[in-house]
């Protein structure tokens, strides 16, 4: 009975952590960056269909790479409605491997989820769905 209320708050602690991680992070990392870096996310697209709990290989287009890339070390962030939110898919790989396996998160049902994928700046998939 009390192990509900405990994990709900602990979800939104650790909701407003990740928020918090972001915004402190996101000013000084800008400042540092040289050459801005958002590859086109290729995978997943429109029509993609992933389900819950599902481990699919997110890709992009690493053809054309500026010679000077700050920082190599990417992230991918889930949006829906265009509007991002806090769950990271993964992170500290290598912006230039072109793929990264991600695990589907449990998430509710949508047809307008993307992925955001960070190397300098941000750039994102078309919207696909997500079911359970
Ligand atoms: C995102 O990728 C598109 C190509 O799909 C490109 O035209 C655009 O400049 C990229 N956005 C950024 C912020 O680099
Ligand atoms: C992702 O790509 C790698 C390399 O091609 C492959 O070994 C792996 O099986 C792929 N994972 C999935 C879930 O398709
Ligand atoms: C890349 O960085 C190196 C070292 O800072 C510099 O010498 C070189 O001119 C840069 N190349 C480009 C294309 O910006």
């Amino acid at each position: 009975m009390s192990s509900r209320p405990t994990s709900i708050l602990f979800f939104i602690l650790a909701f407003f952590g990740v928020l918090f991680q972001i915004a402190a992070a996101a000013p000084a990392v800008a400042l540092e960056r040289r050459d801005v870096y958002s590859p086109p996310v290729l995978y997943p697209h429109t029509g993609t269909v992933w389900y819950k709990g599902q481990t699919h290989n997110v890709t992009w287009d690493v053809s054309s790479p500026p010679v000077n890339i700050t920082d190599k070390t990417g992230l991918i962030t889930l949006r829906k409605s265009g509007i991002p939110t806090p769950l990271i898919l993964a992170d500290g790989f290598d912006i230039l491997l072109g793929r990264v396996e991600v695990k589907v998160p449990w998430v509710i049902e949508g047809s307008d989820y993307s992925v955001v994928l960070f190397g300098d700046s941000g750039n994102w998939s078309e919207d696909f769905t997500i079911e359970q």
